[in-house]
């Protein structure tokens, strides 16, 4: 990160006033429903709490680890799952969370590994969507923010695993 510039991309007023638009929308949507949101680690954690924290209803949550990127900036194109769920989410209505949508491949992946477990309803919740960067299509279901390339940390996002813990999201360029 030393040689490393960041640019402020989306400052935490904004983060914050988009997740709660969010959770209103994701509140209204599953009234009533018996919700498991899943959260994707370790980039959604951040997005996942400030979300759930936002939210009028009740739900329950879990965890998978998939990983794509290896390290650097730029996918392996393989996902590779090192954390299971712990709950059942057959019949039960899921909202899986992810922090950012690139080429795709992970949520592709974990959405089809997902349909397989049966549940009676399955969402998808982006906090960012890359989407010039496609290699297989998918559209998310709810998604706070779009942007066409570049590599950003911060809330959530790392780089090397670095800047995970930034409460704003920088975009970064070399110097
Ligand atoms: C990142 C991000 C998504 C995935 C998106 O995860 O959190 O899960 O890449 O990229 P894709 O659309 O090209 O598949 P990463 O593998 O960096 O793991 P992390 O969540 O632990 O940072």
């Amino acid at each position: 990160m030393e040689n490393m510039k960041k640019e402020l991309l989306f400052p935490r007023d904004a983060i914050q006033t988009r997740v709660q638009e969010l959770a209103a929308q994701i509140s209204a949507d599953y009234q009533g429903r018996e919700l498991i949101i899943v959260g994707i680690l370790k980039g959604a954690f951040i997005f996942m709490a400030d979300l759930i924290r936002a939210m009028c209803i009740p739900c329950k949550i879990d965890f998978v680890r998939a990983a794509s990127y290896g390290t650097g900036a730029e996918s392996s194109g393989k996902v590779v799952l090192t954390k299971d769920l712990e709950t059942s989410i057959k019949d039960k209505d899921i909202l899986v969370v992810e922090d950012i949508i690139d080429t795709g491949l992970t949520l592709k992946y974990l959405v089809a590994w997902l349909q397989e477990r049966n549940p009676k309803s399955l969402k998808v919740c982006a906090f960012l969507d890359k989407r010039k960067r496609r290699k297989v299509h998918f559209e998310a279901d709810y998604v706070g923010f779009t942007m066409d390339d570049g590599f950003v940390v911060g809330y959530g996002l790392d780089f090397n695993e670095q800047s995970r813990f930034l409460p704003e999201v920088y975009i970064i360029k070399q110097e």
